[in-house]
């Protein structure tokens, strides 16, 4: 035993002395990363049309914790210059933002196409640019045109041509000058969180309308990216990925490996497999476990649609890289059905089992959120290992605090730890080609409001320009992405 001890702590301290000396690739770029409903405000500015977060918070004040909105938000609309300067300070290569279905195409179709969003995305984007910084662009990060809602949504299948016809507007507008694209952001939110009644569009069908998102949501990005691969990938030479956030999750008691197995099937596999897998297609043990429910419920087809041969060949290879959101590292704990939590996650109810947190992890200002900054590295090697994908570009990853101080030491290192994984993960052959730290600035944190802080920058509220400031994890920030290493120091001490 004392051995084994010794061996484990000698690898946890040579892991940590060559950590002082690594440092990132010269290819691997450093990002901040936003979403248009949560910075931008103008939310009815010119010709702009009304999303469902527009119309959700307008009509449920009540569902915000603090019963705001993103009407104003950050008012990036009409300070965007600033927020490139902040982008510079931070010494970034990449900015994530996204486009608003609703400023670009007001109608929610593609026959008219809005000049004044235009004219706002083009300005953002070139002003990157002469900055030296690439936008990575999110077509579409939640925001659907409450019209299109009005007509099912994402649960109608015709949402599939609606979102290729908006994707296409987006690639011909902007496609010269964005190489990095990601079609759709987490679809576990979008049809988990909406179906299920914690998110837009508020709608508690996730038993059917929940399913029938799923497969949706991958056509349609299938078909945005068979487009761009057809029609601009041989003019711009870009990169297309959708993007998914995945918990990590281990068993709590050895008895739940089995569950938890079917967990990471459900959370992540269920957005993955068809577009990343060799084979394509639903997860097999999660599409024979959804069938036996269904079957056992009565009902003559299996809740989560099949796909044809035809659509799995169309979805199946549709990436240029993985797009991976991680957060957190949770516990499964397998329990009898009627005990089983539902949260964002439908799973939960249809699995049998329950989300817990391991005691010893510390835990952030959600009470979902704990801290685990190894569940990085091994969603990591989980993604190479069962996909054989090895570039992966993080494409958001940061702390909540309810702490609005300048002096954001927690989150320094709750980022500085997981950029450690990423270099352990790297050193272990897996080629992570970015990362982009969430979030450039504080923001509307949508059903938190502006409660809880995510920001390397602060961002006063109160104040008719949105003051934003930098924080302690901006200046640490800067100084990893101006060394590529974590050795860095502050006032000559190694401080963080
Ligand atoms: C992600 C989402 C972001 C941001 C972040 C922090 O799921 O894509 O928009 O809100 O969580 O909670």
């Amino acid at each position: 035993m004392g051995f084994v001890v010794a061996v484990v702590f000698c690898i946890v301290v040579s892991e940590s002395w060559s950590l002082q000396s690594l440092t990132f690739p010269k290819e691997f770029k450093f990002g901040v990363a936003t979403a248009a409903y949560q910075v931008e405000g103008a939310w009815n500015i010119s010709d702009k049309s009304e999303s469902t977060w527009d119309r959700l918070l307008h009509t449920h004040p009540s569902l915000s914790d603090d019963g705001s909105n993103g009407d104003v938000a950050c008012d990036s609309y009409h300070l965007w210059r600033r927020d490139i300067e902040m982008a510079v300070e931070l010494g970034v290569d990449m900015y994530r933002i996204s486009i608003a279905w609703t400023r670009l195409l007001p109608n929610g179709f593609a026959n008219y196409i809005s000049e004044d969003g235009k004219r706002f995305y083009n300005n953002l984007i070139d002003g990157l640019l002469e900055k030296g910084i690439e936008p990575l662009v999110t077509i579409y990060h939640w925001d659907l045109p409450q019209s299109l809602q009005d007509l099912g949504g994402w649960a109608n299948p015709l949402v599939i041509d609606w979102y290729s016809d908006y994707a296409r507007v987006v690639f011909t507008l902007f496609g010269d000058r964005v190489k990095t694209w990601i079609t759709i952001n987490e679809a576990l939110v979008i049809c988990d969180g909406g179906y299920g009644k914690t998110w837009v569009p508020y709608i508690d069908d996730m038993a059917i309308g929940g399913y029938l998102c799923n497969k949706h949501v991958l056509l349609a990005h299938a078909k945005a990216y068979r487009m761009y691969d057809e029609e601009f990938r041989p003019l711009y030479h870009g990169k297309v990925s959708i993007s998914n956030v995945f918990f990590w999750y281990e068993p709590e008691t050895p008895e739940d490996e089995e569950a938890t197995k079917l967990t990471i099937q459900m959370w992540e596999g269920r957005y993955a497999h068809a577009v990343y897998s060799k084979a394509g297609g639903w997860p097999p043990e999660i599409e024979k476990f959804l069938a036996a429910n269904s079957k056992r419920e009565g009902y003559p087809t299996p809740r989560l649609p099949p796909f044809t041969q035809e659509e799995i060949d169309y979805v199946r290879g549709t990436y240029d890289f993985y797009s991976l959101n991680y957060y957190t590292t949770r516990l499964v704990r397998r329990v009898k059905p009627e005990e089983a939590g539902s949260w964002i996650f439908y799973g939960n109810k249809e699995l049998g089992i329950a989300i817990v947190n391991d005691p010893s992890w510390p835990m952030a200002s959600f009470d979902w959120f704990a801290i685990h900054p190894e569940g990085l590295r091994k969603v990591l090697h989980w993604i190479n290992n069962t996909y054989g994908v090895s570039n992966v570009l993080i494409t958001e990853n940061g702390l909540p605090t309810y702490d609005a101080s300048l002096y954001d030491f927690n989150r320094v290192s709750y980022i500085k730890s997981h950029l450690e994984q990423i270099l352990l993960a790297i050193k272990d052959g897996i080629n992570v080609i970015g990362y982009t730290a969430w979030a450039l600035m504080d923001n509307f944190e949508w059903l938190s409001g502006y409660t809880v802080k995510f920001g390397l920058y602060s961002v006063d509220f109160t104040s008719p320009n949105r003051t934003r400031t930098p924080r302690e994890s901006a200046r640490f920030y800067s100084s990893v992405t101006r060394t590529r290493s974590l050795n860095t120091t502050r006032h000559g001490l190694n401080y963080y």
